[in-house]
């Protein structure tokens, strides 16, 4: 059976400012259904998401891959730039599956330990009150753009040891990276991107590629202990090492990829919610035991990634709707964190909901955020810091937001403040 598909527009300004709200409505009538604007079945109820998100077997993570290259344009983008874009796209966790995942998640989880997090903490606290430094005198500031993302792009950068006057072509080549990201059935007749456009981002990647393979090489001789170092050490029961350079490459990637503008989306969003409702931020500063479910319900009620984009494998039945095999899966976590018959009151911001921590903000199973260990310390620090240094901080709510295009995350690319 199909069900009648319910309105969902998951690029519109409406979606994009809430897809809670967006999403009211649906859950108990519509769980899965097909949309026929986006081409793809889109899972908004919470117990079907849950299904979709662990049944890795029926729905592959193998959902995007780089742009594929026509024959007309071999003499222009040599193999190798192809291999790198396909490498680039193809050795990230969360666009694997097992074995392969399972391998390379299981030895990433050795490298990126509780100390790691620890060890980051410090580093926190010093980057937040260096920003600040910045501008506490003005009255006002860009949170997203002065503070947050900065923040957090600094934060995965000492993790992974990157020299700090890297991180701006660091993230230039994640811009590259992203700009031959394809869905994975797409052909290379059917690309749009103007060739010379094409020719130059492959081969500015390549360029930068080999940059950071030389940087791991020397890293790999001379470790320390950052992140990136503990990655190219790991070794398997004879000794060989288990992830190869360009692996490591492909995880320092993800890790800034996924784990930057996300975290830096939560912290403005939850400035949003406590200028809104200012008894949720009293109550937390008033008992700071607060903190943890306050993070929890903000990752749910902010829902930054929008959605786990899926391939079905085969053709199955979720909630009673008909997914046929090779069907694009968007499963739509902001709605899943909407679905009434799970979260009272699902459009309320409440610090103290009993089962804030059931959201599936962070995904679930064997591709549950990997950083879900750093976001709670790493946005309860930048908020800790940022109220006690800038007493009276409020967003302007009557902003108009503009969000970075994506059909994974919702990211306002601004947010004003002042104190
Ligand atoms: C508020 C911040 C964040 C949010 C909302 C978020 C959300 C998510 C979600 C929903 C997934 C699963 C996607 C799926 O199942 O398809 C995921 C995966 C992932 N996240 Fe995060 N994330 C955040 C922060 C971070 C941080 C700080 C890092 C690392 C420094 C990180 C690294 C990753 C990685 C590497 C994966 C892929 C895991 C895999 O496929 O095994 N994320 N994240």
């Amino acid at each position: 059976m199909t069900a009648t598909a319910p309105h969902y527009e998951p690029g519109s300004q409406e979606h994009l400012l809430d897809p809670l709200a967006a999403a009211a409505g649906s859950h108990a009538d519509t769980p899965v259904f097909f949309s026929e604007a986006m081409n793809a079945y889109v899972v908004v109820g919470y117990d079907a998401a849950r299904a979709a998100l662990k049944d890795f077997a029926s729905y592959s993570s193998r959902a995007f891959k780089g742009l594929p290259v026509r024959e007309g344009l071999r003499d222009r983008i040599p193999a190798e730039w192809e291999r790198v874009a396909q490498l680039v796209q193809g050795a990230q966790l969360n666009n694997t599956d097992p074995p392969t995942h399972t391998t390379q998640r299981r030895a990433i989880q050795r490298a990126f330990t509780r100390k790691q997090v620890e060890d980051a903490k410090p580093h926190i606290e010093r980057i937040a009150n260096e920003l600040i430094d910045g501008f506490e005198a003005d009255g006002s500031c860009d949170l997203m753009q002065d503070f947050a993302s900065q923040l957090t792009v600094r934060v995965v950068g000492s993790m992974l040891a990157l020299p700090e006057q890297m991180i701006p072509g660091f993230l230039a080549w994640i811009g590259d990276v992203f700009a031959v990201l394809a869905p994975i059935d797409l052909d290379a007749e059917d690309v749009t991107v103007p060739d010379d456009q094409l020719v130059a981002t492959f081969e500015r990647l390549h360029a930068a590629h080999l940059t950071y393979v030389e940087l791991l090489e020397e890293r790999r001789a001379n470790p320390g202990d950052d992140l990136a170092s503990a990655m190219l050490a790991l070794t398997d029961d004879d000794g060989a090492p288990l992830m190869a350079t360009e692996d490591v490459l492909a995880h320092m990637l993800g890790l800034t990829a996924a784990g930057t503008d996300t975290t830096a989306a939560l912290i403005t969003n939850m400035v949003r919610y406590f200028t809104a409702d200012p008894e949720q931020l009293r109550l937390v500063l008033d008992d700071p035991g607060l903190w943890d479910n306050a993070i929890q319900e903000g990752l749910r009620r902010a829902s930054v990634a929008l959605h786990g984009m899926r391939i079905a494998t085969e053709t199955t039945v979720l909630a009673g709707c008909e997914i046929p095999q090779g069907s694009a899966v968007y499963v739509a976590l902001g709605a899943a964190n909407a679905d009434p018959s799970v979260f009272r009151d699902p459009l309320r911001f409440d610090i103290r909901r009993e089962n804030a921590k059931e959201h599936l903000g962070l995904g679930i199973g064997r591709h549950k955020c990997l950083g879900a260990p750093l976001v709670p310390p790493e946005v309860r620090l930048a908020l800790e810091v940022l109220y006690q240094r800038l007493p009276g901080l409020k967003a302007d709510l009557d902003q108009e937001l503009r969000f970075a295009p994506s059909p994974v995350v919702r990211v306002a690319q601004s947010q004003r403040v002042s104190w």
